[in-house]
């Protein structure tokens, strides 16, 4: 975690002028009923988000950057804090069905059917959006992306907030999603009024996007409630087709999704194939980085990572186990960065059910850059 000194050295002379002070309080993690100190934290949170001011929340997938989405200056403050490209949209969150009425123009029969199945929870759904929903929140579209997260402190702030947070995860623009309150803070502070500390957060990557306002419902970004899942309930479920590729000539309808996302500083590389073809083509790269004197590191597996001879060997847990694998990779790709980590090769997963939100993450951080051996 980084001191407040240490994080202005980092601010521009501009930036620093505007310093603040960011209050960090704790809310326990398994928590569904609140003590007086968490209830104070909320309320406190509420009051500056209603106050045009931004705070830091835990919710199931990310930590997200939160301000009032219907104030236009809240939307403009996030998108300065994240030093974030503003025609890329924000995520309104809520914490009821009611609250969808005010903000889209017309609720989809499918969307009433998700909701029952995957709301409270990791699922965003693009909506025609009211008049109410201002464009700096859109990104200047005329569609809105809603959630409602199952998190009970993110549940709680909504409420607290008066209903409607817009909220990207709460990152540098182009750094992975933080999965705990410390890559808030190394990212954040000083530059929002409040972080809440809700530990680790449950899933690690970043909800599923589903847009509703074309015929057939069309998956943008890959997450925990998987196409198989969404196609259970919808039928018919089509896939952007820049998911998993960046050679089809077209642009991604998630805007967010054409930027160089979740990438580490160093130089990221997939290594596909059978596994001992892998271990050999890394340690052989690795050896040859040495050579020239750079750091290196590998992202494997519980069985395979004593394999490798790479400076900083990292294991997102069990092949078998794909929400561990989700959970653990955005930390291991910030812990490259902050041991100076300038050459990674990382094992390729299943591109199944919730492998494809994995490997969709990881193609992104390696710029789809991907060897195959
Ligand atoms: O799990 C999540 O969704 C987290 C937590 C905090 O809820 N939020 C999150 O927000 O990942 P963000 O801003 O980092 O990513 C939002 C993505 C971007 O790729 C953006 O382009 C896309 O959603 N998006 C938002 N509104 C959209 C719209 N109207 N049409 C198409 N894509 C949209
Ligand atoms: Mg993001």
């Amino acid at each position: 975690m980084s001191g407040y000194g240490q994080t202005a050295d980092r601010l521009t002379v501009k930036e620093q002028r505007s310093f603040m002070k960011t209050i960090v309080r704790k809310i326990r993690q398994d928590t569904e009923v609140f003590d007086e100190q968490e209830q104070e934290a909320l309320r406190l949170a509420g009051s500056i988000i209603r106050g045009g001011g931004l705070v830091a929340f835990p919710t199931e997938t990310v930590y997200g950057l939160g301000g009032d989405a219907l104030n236009p200056a809240s939307s403009k403050k996030i998108y300065a804090a994240k030093g974030r490209p503003s025609d890329n949209p924000l995520i309104v969150h809520t914490a009821d069905m009611d609250a969808l009425e005010k903000i889209v123009r017309r609720i989809p029969e499918s969307a009433v059917r998700l909701a029952d199945a995957f709301w409270p929870g990791p699922l965003t759904m693009i909506f025609e959006k009211s008049d109410a929903v201002p464009r700096e929140t859109t990104g200047g579209l005329d569609t809105v992306a809603v959630r409602m997260p199952s998190h009970p402190a993110a549940r709680e702030l909504i409420r607290q907030a008066g209903g409607y947070v817009a909220a990207p995860s709460a990152n540098l623009s182009g750094k992975p999603s933080p999965t705990e309150a410390g890559y808030v803070i190394q990212d954040m502070d000083g530059r929002i009024e409040m972080i809440i500390d809700g530990g680790d957060v449950k899933i690690g990557l970043e909800s599923t996007i589903v847009d509703l306002t074309s015929r057939t419902p069309i998956i943008l970004r890959p997450g925990y409630v998987t196409a198989q899942m969404l196609a259970a309930v919808l039928g018919d479920v089509e896939e952007d087709r820049t998911i998993m590729r960046d050679d089809t000539g077209q642009a991604p309808k998630a805007p967010g999704m054409k930027y160089r996302h979740y990438a580490p500083r160093g130089d990221l590389t997939i290594v596909d194939g059978a596994q001992e073809n892998v271990v050999d083509y890394i340690n052989t790269q690795v050896g040859l980085a040495r050579k020239q004197n750079k750091k290196t590191g590998v992202i494997g597996t519980d069985t395979s990572i004593s394999e490798y001879s790479a400076d900083v060997c990292k294991s997102v847990g069990s092949r078998a186990d794909e929400n561990t694998i989700a959970r653990e990779l955005y930390r291991v790709l910030r812990g490259f960065d902050d041991e100076q980590v300038e050459v990674i090769y990382a094992e390729s997963f299943d591109t199944d059910g919730f492998g494809q939100a994995i490997m969709n993450r990881l193609l992104k951080a390696a710029g789809h850059k991907v060897i195959h051996v």
